[in-house]
């Protein structure tokens, strides 16, 4: 069963992704090359403490960071260290969760830092891209194999692949609601969207390879072959008459 929303929880989970939305803007825009990825998180912390919202990630099924700072081969998951320094023309992935008037709301985005190849830069904007076809399919006439599919079609069409052992999922009083959404599928298949779901999508996205591994210390996602990839996440809520985003990615990439 998908949880269906009414529409003043929807207002909240707006309200929330409008904070986590801010969070992840001014985050970003403080990354500059020779910052430690646990400078992010302090950042971040502050940020959170600003805002009167607690980090959702800080202590999920263990997480012993309160954001997720994940760098070129690194797809998701990567904890903030003092020993990992953020270096011209990477490409580095933000991950935000936050619990606000107990609703989550959860946010990501790849940033290019200097002077990025252009191989990296085409990466990040086709996997931005995918959000496009998931606006086209996140409505009430559509199944949720729909939006996999049409995020597969999308990715693959230009040569990449989209990881398969990472999924979006639904969003609500709990961080990880049901269903999952994978960013594979088949068109026509999976359950009818309602008005009322509420989804945080991600599309992942490499340019080698779909398989990942995990590193040591249990959390950190790298891509098998080393090759770079990106993640974006948006909270959307399907409509009555289509979809609504409910958070927002405002710098650049
Ligand atoms: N956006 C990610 C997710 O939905 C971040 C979770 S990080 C974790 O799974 F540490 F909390 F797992
Ligand atoms: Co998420």
């Amino acid at each position: 069963m998908i949880e269906l929303k009414t529409k003043p929880e929807i207002l909240i989970l707006k309200e929330t992704g409008d904070i986590v939305s801010e969070i992840l803007s001014e985050i970003v825009s403080n990354i500059k090359p020779g910052i430690t990825t646990k400078h992010i998180e302090e950042i971040a912390d502050k940020l959170f403490k600003k805002n009167n919202v607690q980090p959702a990630f800080k202590g999920y099924l263990g997480y012993p960071g309160s954001i997720c700072v994940s760098i070129n081969e690194e797809l998701v998951h990567g904890i903030p260290s003092r020993n990992k320094i953020v270096k011209d023309n990477d490409i580095v992935k933000i991950d935000v969760g936050i619990k606000h008037k107990g609703f989550y709301g959860d946010v990501a985005q790849t940033v290019s830092l200097g002077n990025t190849i252009k191989e990296n830069k085409d990466l990040l904007q086709v996997t931005y891209d995918s959000f496009e076809n998931i606006k086209k399919y996140a409505n009430k006439y559509c199944k949720l194999g729909d939006i996999s599919a049409s995020v597969q079609e999308h990715v693959e069409s230009y040569g990449y692949s989209v990881i398969r052992d990472f999924v979006g999922h639904g969003i609500g009083r709990n961080l990880h609601e049901k269903p999952e959404i994978p960013n594979f599928g088949k068109h026509s298949t999976g359950p009818n969207l309602m008005p009322g779901m509420v989804f945080a999508v991600e599309p992942m996205v490499t340019i080698g390879s779909w398989e990942v591994n995990i590193l040591e210390d249990g959390w950190t996602v790298v891509t098998k072959d080393k090759k770079c990839c990106a993640h974006f996440e948006h909270m959307l809520a399907i409509t009555e008459n289509g979809c609504e985003m409910l958070t927002k990615i405002t710098n650049k990439f």
